[in-house]
């Protein structure tokens, strides 16, 4: 187990020795608080009263990564993993323990994407953002790409960590269904390649979630095909436009539909916003919209065509941003004036049109926080994987994954917010899955649960109840493998996989 206490001088002079001195930022640095601002996302995660790190490393290759893992475990001080920043909780960069005392590794610099156009596959380093490693492939050859999610500045690392949502998840499935090899530092400060790290770990970084096998460096990915040209539309329905109907029928139609097409709505207030991508042309989108899902009266006028790279550049459907730079997928900073909180449902079993009605009567009484769902369908390639071939496990028969979101400015004012949201997600538990109400590791939310730890190493049981709602039945093996690798629980954050001893 680890030195305790932890040594933190001890810790920053190891650094020291092994690392060039200007990948090191101590607090006592100038440069320290924009280096972890850098890619904070969510400002209440950055105020005075946050723990922050006792320092930050962003190492340029694997071997500073490896020093960096050394010291940490001969000196008693846990390293946070970076890549994008994203993380919904902050866990990349803050703990939620007051005196923790922890470093963080930076993945930043390592961010280099590497396209074999031959094979019709890439190398990318996790400290790419999704942004890039867009750009990169389609620069490389416009009718490659690759299926992620859709904000341009999450980062590959954290993302392919958990999964990996998003527009063409129905016809490709997630980011890991397309991972063909990784390259990662274990506990014990050994590079790893798919070979050398075995099915098991294999299995396991590839939606086990983040921070708890080791530090990902990088993933070989087999690229997709797209056509020249796509169309997308964004279309809005008020509840006197028949919203509840049309919201209704989509429950099926969005999982059933070609998978070349997704659907994708947004619910606030009094509206539902039907944001569509689809992997042809207007006319054919137009002809399958006619015959799959009239009820939303799409025509030839709601499309919008389009290179699959600019449809990135629109985060797929931000429609109001046509005409944005594809440069803009390069811009890696996104600023941090609006805190958000989020939480994830899994729907199975569609929500009746009673049941819709009542949804807006509770936007409407209870409208005035900044809040929305986003429901993103599943179906098409996403039910033909089975639900243990990698630890995402909300594959056949899920219809729709939902993500609540609230927003509020600066980083405080969170009680309100909160309330709406806990009140709502309350509310929506009738409508979802159950045993367990599943859950998006991505979607990070601590509420859900947070490990116990005993004589410095967390619980398997403690883990339980987060554990299956992220994962399922492969809660069971994740710990598995966590015991296989990590038995010492080097890797730890309050939502990590336990070992099972
Ligand atoms: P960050 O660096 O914060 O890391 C997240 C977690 O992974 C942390 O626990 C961290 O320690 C760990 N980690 C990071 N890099 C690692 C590495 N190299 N090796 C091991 N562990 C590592 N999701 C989705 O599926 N589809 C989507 O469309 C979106 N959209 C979206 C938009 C916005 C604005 C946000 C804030 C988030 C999303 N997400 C998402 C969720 C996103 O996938 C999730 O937050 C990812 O974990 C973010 O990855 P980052 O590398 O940016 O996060």
């Amino acid at each position: 187990s680890l030195p305790s206490p932890p040594y933190p001088g001890e810790f920053t002079q190891c650094l020291r020795e092994k690392l060039p001195s200007e990948l090191i930022y101590e607090q006592s640095s100038s440069s320290f608080t924009d280096v972890l601002a850098s890619s904070i996302k969510n400002p209440r995660f950055f105020t005075n009263a946050t723990t922050r790190p006792l320092c930050i490393v962003t190492p340029t290759d694997a071997q500073h990564v490896q020093a960096a893992v050394l010291c940490g475990r001969r000196h008693g001080v846990r390293l946070r993993v970076r890549s994008g920043g994203h993380d919904y909780e902050g866990l990349s960069y803050r703990s939620p323990r007051p005196n923790e005392v922890f470093g963080v590794l930076d993945l930043a610099n390592l961010r280099s994407v590497s396209v074999n156009r031959s094979e019709s596959t890439a190398w990318v380093e996790s400290g790419a953002t999704l942004g890039e490693l867009y750009y990169a492939i389609a620069k490389n050859n416009s009718e490659l790409a690759f299926p992620a999610g859709e904000c341009p500045t999450v980062g590959v690392g954290g993302q392919f960590s958990g999964g990996g949502i998003g527009m063409m998840m129905r016809k490709y499935g997630l980011s890991i269904d397309n991972v063909l090899d990784a390259k990662m530092v274990n506990a014990n400060g050994d590079l790893l390649d798919r070979d050398v790290m075995g099915g098991d770990l294999f299995w396991a970084i590839r939606g086990g979630g983040g921070e708890s096998f080791g530090v990902v460096l990088s993933w070989k990915i087999q690229l997709v095909q797209v056509p020249p040209t796509v169309t997308v539309f964004s279309i809005g329905k008020t509840l006197d436009q028949g919203a509840i109907d049309i919201l209704t029928t989509w429950q099926l139609v969005g999982p059933s539909l070609p998978d070349d097409l997704a659907i994708r709505v947004k619910v606030q207030g009094q509206e539902a916003l039907f944001l569509a991508m689809y992997l042809g042309t207007c006319s054919s989108l137009v002809a399958t919209m006619g015959r799959r899902f009239p009820e939303l009266g799409m025509t030839s006028a709601d499309c919008r065509s389009m290179t699959w790279l600019e449809s990135a550049a629109l985060s797929f459907t931000t429609l109001a941003n046509i005409g944005t730079p594809e440069e803009v997928l390069l811009n890696r900073t996104g600023g941090m004036s609006f805190s958000f909180k989020v939480k994830s449902d899994y729907v199975r079993r569609p929500i009746s049109k009673a049941g819709w009605n009542d949804i807006f009567s509770w936007f409407t009484m209870n409208g005035s926080a900044s809040g929305y769902i986003m429901l993103e369908p599943h179906g098409g390639f996403m039910d033909s994987v089975p639900a243990d071939a990698t630890p995402y496990p909300h594959r056949n028969g899920v219809l729709y994954i939902i993500q609540y979101l609230v927003f509020w400015p600066g980083d405080g004012g969170t009680a309100l917010t909160a309330a709406w949201l806990d009140g709502f997600y309350g509310f929506m538990g009738q409508h979802v899955s159950t045993n367990p109400r599943e859950a998006y590791v991505n979607f990070r939310d601590l509420d859900i649960g947070q490990n116990v730890v005993v004589d410095d190493v967390s619980t398997f049981d403690g883990g339980v109840v987060w554990g299956q709602r992220y994962f399922m039945g492969n809660y069971r093996r994740l710990a598995t493998v966590k015991a296989a690798v990590d038995p010492t629980d080097y890797f730890r954050n309050e939502q990590s996989i336990p070992p099972l001893l």
